[in-house]
């Protein structure tokens, strides 16, 4: 197998162990609402923050998907030092990430050039992405041409050549500069924690109002032979059932193929594209041309006219449209996916009036709903950590509003400015509604978050020392991550945190057993244990010291000491 080499790698590949654990802490000021249902968002850098993330979510993401930055070489400064480019720095020179560097590789991190920092950078952070997945998880991740061939190496090294799901090319641009090869896609890498227990075929989450739609329109073709008429019993059916037709709500029309859309495709999009005159059928005048002329040929269009696949509007002033069946809609994830990159833009641009540049380069919201609606559903979780403008997380409200299920989401990002001002931003208006940048009162998606960062201390002080002001369910978690290697989900209201693998885990500190005294409660005596809720087979028990003697082992209890047996 190829394996991938780079200046610094050995100082990072067991970085992620040496990272400390931090605690997660709430803001509930730029929180979005009381019920949260179950959505985080987290400021600060993602080494960081997965690691303070991890005993809680460890083995329980369904789905991530991460937009790191490109590492295109464009700098964001202009000669005064101020912003000239991307809000974000899309190179591997931001200040937190340089400092980080240099702790990290040392002295040789001087001479790293960008390639080599980028993939510093990476590697801790996909190796702790990995611990996240679930068995059945999967994890997509965008980059384009400059270090496609980078990330693709590491992630054969990280999650196993045998676990890559494919690679999706997505046509987002139109570059009409004079180049050799013009730039017009980037790519998602797809890659499974264990390929095994993946599906072997994937069906969109949409899948079901596609059949649903399919079954109407075959019915009422089959009702009515009069082309009017079966356009008005569609219509009647449309109007009243239109609120859950998502992704379908465009699908206005039927005609003896069934039931379709007009789309804007056969318009060229971004520069000049072909000119010629279609005439109108019924006015015989010329129609009007798009505003960069039409994406095909003339011959071509003739023919999709002749197959009646252009739909014209009632005069020549409408631009003509292509004809899409509902039973053409995509049904599956393909290697290819075309979608105006433009769109995210646009869709940030709306959320954000106020501001003519809330942030570069988001990506568009159906393009992550494509991902998720493949894979996943219910409650599943989905995690972004290098969350940007928030769209992942209006992809999962605004999936779960079409589909009524209930997915959440975790983001983090790093820059405080971005974070509160855009991500926290972004979500809270789609949550709620907005009014947008036309004035037009844009109804919220419904769901909330919690916004959390990370503490400045770890969790354990430089002696190995737990903090004095850990909570007990901070340590809860901590505790069962480092005995069972999964995330706690328990709500740790008890001193018998959960039972895994046939044993009960019990963790005594901070006076669970309502004894405040400094060290109360927290030793492990014959009067404690028969205080502590029964379990009938073997029990670990962690707590500062034992004072039981010999009859910790008849009573089927493995002792261990807090802190030292949490080093993990
Ligand atoms: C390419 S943008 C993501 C855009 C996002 N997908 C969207 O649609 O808006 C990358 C984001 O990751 C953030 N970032 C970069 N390094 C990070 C780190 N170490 N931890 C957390 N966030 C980071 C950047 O500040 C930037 O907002």
């Amino acid at each position: 197998m190829p394996t991938l080499n780079w200046i610094g790698k050995e100082a990072v590949v067991k970085h992620h162990q040496e990272v400390p654990f931090r605690l997660l802490e709430p803001v509930p000021d730029l929180a979005c609402g009381v019920d949260t249902g179950g959505n985080l968002i987290v400021q600060g850098d993602n080494l960081h923050a997965l690691k303070a993330l991890l005993p809680r979510y460890a083995g329980q993401v369904k789905c991530i998907y991460i937009d790191p930055p490109y590492n295109t070489g464009q700098d964001d400064r202009g000669a005064d030092g101020k912003r000239a480019g991307w809000i974000y720095n899309d190179r591997v020179e931001s200040p937190e990430i340089l400092e980080w560097l240099g702790k990290v590789v040392g002295a040789e991190a001087d001479d790293l050039c960008r390639h080599d920092k980028w993939l510093c950078m990476m590697y801790p952070r996909v190796r702790l992405l990995r611990d996240f997945l679930r068995d059945d998880g999967v994890i997509f991740a965008s980059i384009d041409d400059v270090e496609v061939a980078s990330m693709r190496l590491l992630f054969d090294e990280i999650f196993g050549a045998a676990n890559r799901i494919g690679v999706i090319v997505w046509k987002n641009a139109t570059d009409n500069n004079p180049t050799q090869i013009a730039s017009e896609h980037e790519y998602i890498l797809c890659y499974a924690k264990d390929k095994r227990k993946v599906p072997s075929e994937w069906k969109a989450s949409t899948l079901e109002i596609k059949t649903r739609l399919l079954e109407v329109g075959e019915k009422l073709i089959n009702e009515h032979v009069d082309q009017s008429a079966l356009q008005a019993a569609y219509t009647k059916w449309y109007r009243e059932n239109k609120s859950q037709l998502w992704p379908f709500e465009d699908y206005k029309f039927i005609d003896g193929g069934g039931v379709y859309t007009g789309m804007r495709s056969v318009h060229n999009p971004g520069k000049e594209g072909y000119r010629y005159d279609i005439l109108h059928p019924v006015t015989g005048r010329a129609c009007q041309q798009p505003l960069m002329g039409y994406r095909f040929p003339e011959e071509s269009m003739r023919r999709l006219i002749d197959e009646g696949r252009i739909i014209f509007g009632d005069d020549e002033t409408k631009l003509v449209e292509l004809k899409v069946y509902a039973k053409d809609y995509r049904a599956k994830l393909s290697s290819l996916f075309e979608l105006d990159g433009r769109i995210g833009t646009n869709e940030i641009k709306a959320i954000f009036p106020e501001d003519k540049r809330p942030f570069d380069f988001p990506k568009p919201t159906e393009l992550i709903e494509e991902l998720l609606s493949f894979t996943t559903s219910g409650s599943d979780l989905i995690l972004d950590s290098f969350g940007g403008s928030g769209t992942t997380a209006n992809a999962v409200l605004k999936l779960n509003r079409a589909d009524g299920h209930s997915r959440r989401f975790i983001l983090v990002e790093m820059k405080d400015e971005i974070a509160t001002g855009v991500t926290a931003q972004r979500v809270r208006r789609i949550a709620r509604g907005y009014t947008s940048a036309k004035g037009e009162a844009v109804a919220g998606l419904g769901g909330g978050f919690q916004f959390c960062r990370l503490s400045p201390e770890p969790l354990f002080d430089a002696e190995g020392q737990i903090r004095r002001d850990v909570t007990f369910a901070q340590l809860a978690e901590f505790v069962w991550f480092a005995e069972t290697g999964v995330g706690y989900t328990g709500c740790a209201d008890s001193p018998l945190l959960g039972v895994h693998e046939s044993r009960a885990i019990y963790l005594l500190y901070n006076g669970i057993l309502k004894d405040r005294s400094v060290a109360g409660g927290n030793v492990l005596t014959g009067t404690v244990l028969d205080m502590l809720p029964k379990f009938a087979g073997p029990k670990v028990i962690y707590a500062a010291a034992n004072r039981m003697g010999g009859r910790a082992a008849r009573e089927g209890i493995t002792f261990k000491q807090t802190p030292y047996a949490l080093q993990v």
